[in-house]
């Protein structure tokens, strides 16, 4: 059954107030629920509901009769004869330590967490689970002392009691009105970090931190990433806390990051627990985005919500906007800047690309757990950030300022974003909103000429977006293109567009509107460089730019981004070469201007240890597939290893200089620079490594002092023979096999190295007594690691890659459909493989397809990839 955005109606009826009643209890959860229910619209009441046993149900305190109450197939009630206001109580079932989907009520060691986003407050109470029911919740939770010592639910502290029977209760009072998406419960033994935080204008508010026993020397960064957000968001946006309390849960078994529930966050704990021994930098970094990430919702997302599931981006895209934003103020902008922009192009690109292609507002859906994709997320956040390109820092505030005002406390949709972005500039915004309507990645071309009679310079740019399934036509988009112009010696030069009166210094910005459009500069003193997209104005694909230029930018361009992206480009050009040589079977060569590339960034990396690091990796085996009209995963992965192993003996002394000279000395930190520097030393040890020298990273494994650095040798030794390989992998397993969140990192590794025999090794460690299917870290640090992670040997030319991921996802689907139609993804890829690996794809996502009794979410994902 598909969903579709023209359909949307609104709620028939609404609940102003919800009273829920809880007993715990493992096997049997009773809830009771008291809706207070208003009619809207005409029409039955029908009230979503999945697995739910009804035990009891009366309407302003009457029992109702089974007649009145109709089952639907798909587990819904319809409550017959209700007048237009009143009372509906209803008690039901539900076994928290049954539910293996981790949606709705469910258990993880011993206690009892929720997930309710999109779709599973359903499998809790009936109720109308849709994002425009907003309603004031009193939720009280009752269980045994023991079993639950801790209960905590959405808003304030409300009270609490005890029963003679071993029991007691615990109330929790939201005074803001909120879809069911954002309910939440959470209980058992749990102990708690606190901070006390005091909001600009003086509100006190009581953060805490609830983990397990024995996490809690593991929450600081959290914490301080938490104040850092609060802060950020009141000088920034002018955004305060609104309750008394603000909790976050961790647990371990979670599908998701985290979940931005009103007052209680929920986290996988993989965002929240670090320590230097356990957790990588990237790690850290995850964590601080996410913490912001989930605390920036309280506003953009709860405080104004989403109509229907097709606005998601609504919430999701500006919140990303946001905490890129808070992170680039947090450090390095223009390095926080090409992780982003790395990491779009890493999953977005292909998404839009591919079988799956969907706007950034979805015309349809049949299942909208699939819909938590980057293109909501990533590409979302890009388009909002397009918007503040176009209207400016300032405009965008006083944007914000009325979208909330106009918005609070109500379930709205992208055009009450867009419209607000619209009053506030005075810019008109309405052809942006192709931008959330058309799938597929624009490509802009750009082309120029010099008149040097007149002293002209003209730029014409063109836009062209691919077809994606279901829009094969396109209209053009708004393309803001930040962009300067360098004479021969690399000085920028200030410029001036005809009809201007003078000329400006530094970047301008050029807005192309239509298919095609040229742009007059006057007054260029001789041909000039363009310096074009710079920060990476707008997620595009810029094409053709000449290598000669590429190299020029490289070196001298005054933005960051463009000389990263310079650099990026030209090694892919020279890649993509080399590929077809090896398909050839020509000998590779080598570009000496790699090595020039490398020497100057050393050189040049004191000054930011972190972009040199960036400036340093050569384009991943994916990006470069991706440029391929027919992957060839071998060829590429043959090409960069030879590229790797020869920068890595012909700059040996300047990368073996830089590594020594950034030992760690010192306390361990994990500010930007002190990330930055690990981050360039890694990058050097890994060059060295490929040259030859195993004994550099055995040595660092050795005497690592973190898990960045230890981490950092034991990828590199994963792909090494022998013992230099098993010593050290057996010594970090013997050593953290009782911590999950560093176990997984032991089981991605593996799945991830090169060696001929991972794909049989990655099977083993499917059979391995630490890996379980029902941990969604532990399946994704294992699968998803191989899958998305090691293209190479996915693609192995048996298909016993896809063999293996067909094979997990068929075992998975019954026991979490949402996380097996998630790493289900890559099979869908096969357009873009050489025929024999296509046919061997499509057989697998047939057989996936063929399993009985297939979860919607796995269905719609394998359906879709083969259609
Ligand atoms: N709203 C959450 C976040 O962005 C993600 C929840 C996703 N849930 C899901 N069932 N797909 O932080
Ligand atoms: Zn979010």
């Amino acid at each position: 059954h598909t969903t579709r955005r023209a359909d949307y109606h609104p709620p028939v009826f609404l609940i102003d107030t919800v009273e829920l009643d809880f007993r715990l209890d493992p096997a049997a959860t009773l809830v009771r629920a008291r809706l207070a229910f208003r009619r809207n619209t005409p029409g039955p009441m029908r009230l979503d509901g999945v697995g739910l046993t009804l035990l009891e149900a009366s309407l302003d305190g009457t029992a109702l009769p089974q007649e009145r109450l109709v089952h639907g197939e798909d587990g819904s009630l319809t409550v017959e004869g209700v007048p237009d206001s009143g009372t509906l109580e209803t008690l039901v079932r539900i076994a928290p330590q049954e539910n293996t989907e981790l949606s709705g009520l469910y258990t993880s060691g011993g206690n009892f967490y929720t997930q309710c986003e999109a779709e599973g407050f359903r499998r809790i109470t009936y109720f109308p689970d849709r994002p425009d029911v907003m309603s004031r919740y009193t939720v009280t939770i009752t269980a045994q002392r023991e079993l639950c010592p801790v209960m905590l639910s959405n808003g304030n502290p409300g009270g609490t009691g005890h029963g003679k029977d071993g029991t007691h209760w615990v109330r929790w009072v939201d005074p803001h009105p909120k879809p069911s998406y954002l309910f939440a419960l959470v209980a058992g033994e749990l102990v708690t970090v606190h901070e006390p935080f005091v909001t600009k204008s003086g509100k006190q508010v009581s953060l805490n931190i609830w983990v397990r026993r024995g996490d809690e020397d593991r929450c600081g960064h959290a914490m301080d990433s938490l104040i850092r957000s609060m802060r950020w968001d009141e000088e920034v946006f002018g955004l305060e806390y609104d309750l008394d309390v603000f909790n976050i849960a961790a647990v371990s078994d979670f599908n998701m990051g985290a979940m931005e529930n009103k007052g209680l966050n929920v986290f996988n704990t993989k965002y929240v627990l670090a320590k230097p021994e356990t957790a990588t930098d990237g790690d850290y970094q995850g964590i601080e985005t996410v913490i912001a990430h989930e605390y920036f919702h309280n506003w953009t997302g709860n405080r104004v919500t989403c109509r229907d599931w097709f606005q998601l981006s609504l919430k999701e895209g500006l919140t990303v906007f946001r905490d890129q934003e808070f992170s680039a103020d947090q450090g390095s902008r223009a390095v926080k800047r090409i992780r982003d922009v790395r990491g779009l192009r890493a999953a977005q690109f292909p998404e839009d690309a591919g079988p799956m292609a969907h706007p950034v507002r979805p015309e349809s859906y049949i299942e909208i757990d699939n819909f938590y994709t980057p293109t909501v997320y990533q590409k979302g956040a890009e388009v909002v950030r397009l918007i503040h390109t176009r209207i400016g820092a300032a405009a965008f505030r006083r944007g914000m300022d009325l979208y909330i005002a106009r918005c609070d406390n109500q379930a709205v949709t992208i055009e009450d974003f867009v419209s607000a972005m619209q009053e506030a500039s005075g810019v008109d915004l309405s052809r942006f909103m192709g931008w959330y309507d058309q799938a597929g990645t624009p490509e802009l071309t750009a082309e120029d000429r010099y008149e040097p009679e007149s002293r002209r310079w003209v730029l014409t740019l063109r836009q062209q977006i691919p077809p994606t399934p279901g829009q094969a036509q396109k209209h053009p988009v708004p393309i803001p293109v930040a962009m300067g112009l360098l004479d021969g010696a690399g000085t920028e030069l200030p410029t001036r567009l005809a009809g201007e009166n003078e000329a400006r210094p530094g970047t301008r910005l050029l807005l192309l509107e239509g298919a095609e459009q040229s742009f007059t500069f006057e007054d260029v003193p001789a041909p000039p460089t363009p310096s074009l997209l710079r920060g990476f104005s707008a997620p595009v694909k810029l094409k053709g730019v000449a290598p000669e230029r590429l190299r020029f930018l490289a070196v001298h361009d005054t933005d960051p981004f463009v000389r990263w992206e310079s650099g990026l480009q030209y090694a892919t050009g020279l890649m993509l070469r080399m590929v077809e040589q090896q398909q050839r079977s020509e000998p590779l060569g080598f570009d000496a201007a790699l090595e020039e590339a490398v020497r100057t960034t050393l050189r040049a990396a004191e000054t930011d240890p972190a972009f040199a690091a960036e400036a340093l990796a050569l384009p991943g085996e994916g990006f470069v597939a991706d440029q391929m009209e027919i992957a060839d995963p071998a060829a590429v992965h043959a090409v960069r290893e030879h590229l790797r192993a020869e920068i890595g003996r012909r700059c040996a002394d300047a990368l073996r200089a830089t590594y020594d000279g950034l030992a760690e000395s010192g306390e361990y930190r994990v500010d930007g620079r002190s990330i930055g520097r690990r981050a360039l030393r890694n990058a050097c040890l890994a060059y060295l490594v490929a040259a030859g020298d195993t004994g550099l990273a055995s040595a660092q494994y050795g005497s690592a002092g973190n898990m960045t650095d230890r981490l950092a040798a034991l990828s590199l030794l994963a792909d090494a023979e022998g013992p230099a390989r098993e010593a050290p992998l057996a010594d970090f397993h013997a050593r953290w096999h009782g911590d999950d969140l560093v176990l997984d990192k032991w089981f991605s590794i593996q799945a991830m190295s090169k060696r001929a025999d991972t794909p049989a090794a990655v099977r083993a460690l499917y059979r391995h007594p630490d890996f379980d299917l029902r941990n969604p870290n532990r399946a994704r640090s294992l699968i998803g690691a191989f899958a998305s992670g090691n293209p190479l040997h996915f693609h192995a030319e048996d298909g016993e890659g896809y063999r293996f991921l067909a094979d997990a996802v068929i075992a998975l689907d019954p026991i979490n459909g949402s996380i097996a139609a998630r790493l289900i993804g890559p099979l869908g890829q096969w357009r873009r493989q050489a025929p024999a690996r296509a046919a061997l794809m499509q057989r697998e996502l047939r057989r996936v397809l063929d399993t009985p009794k297939l979860s919607r979410g796995t269905f719609e994902k394998a359906s879709k990839a083969l259609a």
